[in-house]
């Protein structure tokens, strides 16, 4: 039989603002990193497309480490054409600076108002260029968590979103533990409960196995 391909996406993006600073998040890419090795577990061709994170590349996956979200773009889009299925679970910055400086900006002359521009919404963009693949995103909110995901799944057009809280003590960013609500185009809605990121990841694949391989 052949193997499922399986694309992972983990970590922050950073944007820099000039070589020593930049516009980044808490994500340290552990959730993505787990599903990467849950999936590789289960049997999968599995790539991971890995942020800045102190995280080692998991073992048997092919790991592309970048910085920002449109090298992020770049490294999926190589790879999305023969993929089975992209799990984006990457917290990707959302905003960029409209210039990076390309010299240490001297302490006498930070007196000066940064401009901001969007980065690249990768999930939208690729979702544009799909054929078969499947699209699972993640919704990281801080409030109105259904209904907040359920938009982005619509959005982003999306096969399944996995909706987390980012601002409370067990889950989201830099936390070994997270909590998911599972979200299908359908309008299906599953609870995976609160659990560590390793746990979570191994119920998430299987999950999109079952329903969606
Ligand atoms: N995402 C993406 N490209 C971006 C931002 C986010 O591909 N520039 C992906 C994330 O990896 C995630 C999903 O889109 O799978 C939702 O990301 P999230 O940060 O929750 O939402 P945003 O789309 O950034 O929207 P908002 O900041 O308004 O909540």
């Amino acid at each position: 039989m052949k193997k499922i391909k399986c694309l992972v996406t983990a970590g922050p993006t950073r944007e820099h603002i000039d070589p020593v600073r930049f516009i980044s998040n808490p994500s340290e890419g552990k959730m993505g990193w787990h599903i990467a090795r849950a999936a590789e577990k289960l049997g999968w061709e599995t790539e991971l497309v890995l942020g800045p994170s102190q995280l080692p590349d998991p073992e048997n996956v092919k790991t592309t480490r970048i910085t920002s979200a449109k090298e992020m773009l770049d490294a999926c889009r190589a790879k999305f054409d023969s993929c089975d299925i992209l799990i984006m679970s990457a917290a990707v910055s959302d905003m960029r600076p409209k210039v990076a400086m390309p010299h240490k900006v001297k302490k006498g002359d930070i007196n000066f108002t940064l401009e901001f521009e969007p980065t690249e919404d990768i999930l939208k963009t690729l979702s544009l260029e799909k054929r078969n693949q499947i699209l699972v995103g993640f919704a990281a909110e801080t409030q109105n968590l259904e209904e907040y995901a359920k938009k982005k799944l619509q959005e982003k057009n999306l096969d399944c979103i996995a909706a987390n809280l980012v601002n409370s003590k067990n889950s989201g960013f830099a936390s070994d533990r997270n909590k998911l609500l599972l979200i299908t185009r359908e309008g299906k809605t599953l609870d995976l409960g609160e659990d560590t990121k390793e746990n979570l990841a191994k119920k998430l694949v299987k999950i999109l196995g079952e329903n969606f391989l």
